[in-house]
């Protein structure tokens, strides 16, 4: 069991010695499991299988939709035999706390931004680098290259066996007045997501960055303790960031996909029939939900324009130019931690 002490204690130090205690138990129990129990085969007919899945956007969401729909049909192909218990919209948990709360089998199963696993790993970090993936088809075709299928299961010794990729959506900008150029950006605070490059982001072009978890975002963005955001048309839409945010920019910057992952004790412990079962499930629910993102974006867009509460800029071709550039040195500033292989891969994937 490898465990990168050095990311992991920066982030966690900062957030306070109960989570520390939590997370390096959670990897000492990890360890002394000796990475799983080694398939469960053996268990009773009757006996249920549980699992919680707790995320935090809105149910119409990309990807509460996609964990739905994981619901229903992990539940018809084990009547009685596999639960699922989907609980969106942060009502159980944040994400962080998601992600302790896997290691320790206290729930089964997350699909968490991939932004947000900043501390166990350098290597999804190329998903936030400004401007790399230009659309949704760009980042499919890295995940299914050899390079991005190596990353799906890379912290499975974290405690975070990785069962597929989930898309949401392409990012954009969102403030209290017009952001045509990079200099409008100058001064205002930013929410971001737990992320370092989003950090850096935000640094070139002048903002002040502010990570936060997702569920205070539109209290903050109402009260004035932060003035700006960056996400995509479905979150926007879904967690009304619209209604207290006047001006949208249509910059598709970055990408916000998630790591749908399991606690791999408890993989390993299902019986090998339901194990397989879920996994074909998984990839059905995979290649259904990815097909839909990019039209659930694109709805959730229209309604927002239609609402008359928010403006949505489109950019010129110049404009758009002047945000590539300002953010382009983040590429430059985690080309080192992330691994040129990865980043060569990611652009030799883009249409
Ligand atoms: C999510 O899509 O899961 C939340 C993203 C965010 O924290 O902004």
């Amino acid at each position: 069991m490898k465990f990168d002490s050095t990311i992991l204690s920066r982030t966690l130090f900062a957030r306070g010695a109960r989570r520390l205690t939590a997370v390096v138990l959670a990897a000492v129990i990890i360890a002394g499991c000796g990475g799983g129990a080694g398939g469960g085969g053996q268990a009773a007919e009757d006996q249920v299988y549980l699992i919680k899945f707790p995320h935090v956007t809105a149910p119409g969401t990309p990807k509460g939709q996609a964990a739905e729909r994981f619901k229903q049909l992990a539940e018809e192909r084990f009547p009685g035999r596999v639960v699922v218990e989907v609980y969106p919209s942060s009502q159980l948990m944040n994400d962080d706390d998601s992600l302790e709360a896997l290691a320790f089998g206290e729930i089964q199963m997350i699909a968490v931004s991939l932004s947000k696993f900043d501390r166990l790993t350098h290597s999804y970090q190329v998903f936030d680098l400004p401007f790399l993936f230009p659309n949704l088809e760009a980042v499919e075709a890295f995940q299914a290259s050899e390079a991005g299928r190596a990353t799906l299961t890379e912290i499975a010794d974290r405690g975070f066996l990785g069962l597929a990729f989930w898309h949401n959506g392409m990012k954009q900008l969102s403030g209290p007045r017009e952001l045509r150029l990079p200099e409008d950006a100058d001064g205002l605070k930013f929410r971001i997501m737990e992320s370092d490059v989003l950090q850096a982001q935000v640094l070139q072009i002048g903002g002040s960055p502010q990570k936060m978890a997702y569920g205070e975002v539109y209290q903050a963005l109402q009260t004035g303790a932060i003035d700006a955001q960056e996400n995509t048309w479905s979150n926007i839409y879904s967690s009304k960031f619209y209604e207290v945010q006047p001006y949208m920019t249509a910059s598709n910057h970055g990408y916000i996909g998630y790591l749908v992952a399991v606690n791999p004790q408890f993989w390993q412990s299902l019986p090998d029939d339901i194990r397989t079962g879920l996994e074909e499930v998984m990839a059905d629910v995979t290649a259904w939900g990815n097909a839909r993102s990019a039209e659930i974006n694109q709805q959730a867009r229209a309604k927002i324009a239609e609402s008359g509460r928010s403006e949505i800029l489109d950019l010129s071709p110049a404009e758009l130019a002047a945000w590539q550039e300002a953010m382009r040195p983040v590429w430059d500033q985690f080309s080192g931690d992330i691994g040129t292989d990865l980043i060569d891969a990611a652009i030799a994937s883009r249409p």
